[in-house]
């Protein structure tokens, strides 16, 4: 286990000393502690990272390919380590961890074989006086700073097409998951990559720690996944110097149900959309919109569905809902749950917190809520399944458009036409048809309006990580 700080490929302590306790949430119980980088060990290594950059972009293409397939290789190798990993200390049940190893690994796989066709252009000025020369060099040092509810492949949707590109990076992190962030860097060094190009510091003064990080002349662009009230907090920050950005915020998922879906592959669908990784997801399914035909054995099947869960330390292969991340996390669950149901909501399903130790609240179904209540109006982060029924098809999709949020969204139908012509006027970055998981790293991930900027994976998302430079040429 690395439990150092990672500046240009060496490990060692924080220049004030000072450590970071992880804990289990599934007993709350310390497992570890880890060094936390001060404001100036993050400058320190954004100055590793632009050492080590220049001779990194001029490898040859295909040499940071086969260093980043290693990459993929060797998180492979390691599933069961870092699946047990990621359980210890975000608490998700051990097969979702090794769904992540695989999901986290597989950004290696996917931008090693983007490295090698990073393409500009070649054309004629219409005035036919020169050629237009386009070219997209990496962006130079980038600072990233990634969520606790997928310690691996939030880094890795990041680290992956930014190395790819041929630039060098700093991580920050979050405290409650550096374990893992620590080992996967340590791996993507015994696979070949160069001292300095990714560095990790962990932190306790995350604000301090960015304004160093984007105060440092080498750095060039920020990429943040997390909240959209500090993704805000951190682009007023990045203005300053004009930084690129990009932004992976929050969700608010409307899932819809349509009087003629298969009912069984929407609870199917359901339960993936809500309950993958315990709940929390920013793609997770936020409220749920049954047509009144189908509203009431919707409820009931999935409440049946979510009863069935079992619900316990993630370390148990039997368990499918493992912890929340804090006991924070849970009284803002139970607070939401408690106002819906003091407004009228009934409880076909759970609805209380599980006694402690550990952070666990009963998978529940709410059924009778009102479109546009609180509970509609927060990203729950948790086990709770709002259902709102709607009687109107353009009423219902004013109601799913009706939030600042634009990242994930569901629709189940077996009428195509009514699939495509709802999900064509949802204002969100990804619509799943049928289709509870759309994560992919050959898709591209990203919100519209409050959910983010930019996106991650697929063929663009290594182009976040380049500039574009024109050059005007005449011969
Ligand atoms: C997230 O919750 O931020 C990411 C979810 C995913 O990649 O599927």
């Amino acid at each position: 286990m690395r439990t150092e700080l990672l500046i240009g490929g060496k490990w060692g302590p924080g220049s004030d000393g000072q450590r970071i306790t992880v804990f289990d949430p599934a007993t709350g119980d310390e497992i570890a502690s880890v060094a936390a980088g001060a404001p100036e060990d993050a400058s320190r290594a954004c100055d590793a990272a632009a050492d080590a950059q220049p001779e990194w972009a001029a490898e040859a293409p295909r040499i940071r390919s086969e260093i980043l397939r290693g990459c993929w290789q060797i998180l492979i190798d390691h599933t069961d380590e870092l699946a047990e990993m990621i359980t210890n200390e975000n608490g998700k049940p051990l097969a979702d961890a090794r769904g992540e190893v695989a999901y986290a690994a597989e950004f290696f796989r996917w931008n090693a074989e983007e490295a090698v066709r990073i393409h500009g252009s070649l054309g004629v000025a219409p005035s036919g006086g020169n050629r237009i020369l386009v070219r997209h060099p990496p962006v130079g040092v980038v600072v990233m700073i990634t969520p606790w509810n997928f310690p691996a492949a939030m880094i890795t949707r990041k680290v992956a097409p930014a190395i790819a590109a041929g630039n060098a990076v700093v991580i920050k992190p979050p405290s409650e998951t550096p374990l893992t962030a620590l080992r996967v860097a340590d791996l993507m060094q015994e696979a070949g990559l160069p001292p300095g190009i990714v560095n990790v510091v962990p932190t306790r003064r995350p604000a301090e720690w960015y304004d160093a990080a984007v105060d440092n002349q080498a750095t060039r662009m920020v990429s943040f996944t997390g909240s959209t009230a500090t993704g805000r907090r951190l682009l007023r920050r990045a203005s300053d110097r004009v930084l690129k950005a990009t932004m992976e915020l929050g969700g608010n998922a409307p899932f819809i149900v349509f009087d003629d879906a298969d009912l069984d592959a929407a609870v199917a669908g359901a339960m993936t959309a809500k309950m993958r990784h315990s709940a929390q997801t920013c793609t997770a399914a936020n409220r749920f919109f049954a047509e009144a035909g189908v509203a009431d054995e919707f409820v009931e099947k999935l409440a049946t569905a979510m009863g069935a869960l079992t619900v316990g330390s993630g370390r148990d292969e039997a368990v499918n809902c493992g912890p929340m991340i804090s006991s924070a996390a849970i009284d803002k669950i139970d607070g939401l749950v408690k106002e819906a149901v003091g407004a009228g909501a009934r409880t076909a399903i759970g609805g209380t917190p599980v006694d402690g130790p550990g952070y666990f609240y009963r998978p529940t179904v709410l059924a009778g809520v009102a479109a546009g209540s609180p509970i509609t109006r927060h990203e729950i982060f948790g086990p709770v399944a709002p259902v709102i029924v709607f009687t109107d098809h353009e009423e219902v999709v004013s109601w799913a458009n009706d939030t600042e949020m634009g990242l994930a969204a569901y629709v189940y139908t077996t009428d195509l036409t009514k699939a495509l012509h709802t999900g064509e006027r949802l204002a969100y970055g990804m619509v799943g048809v049928n289709r509870g998981a759309m994560s992919d790293p050959a898709a591209p991930f990203g919100g519209m309006k409050q959910s983010g900027l930019g996106r991650e994976g697929a063929g663009e998302g290594i182009y976040e990580f380049c500039e574009t430079q024109y050059i005007a040429a005449q011969w």
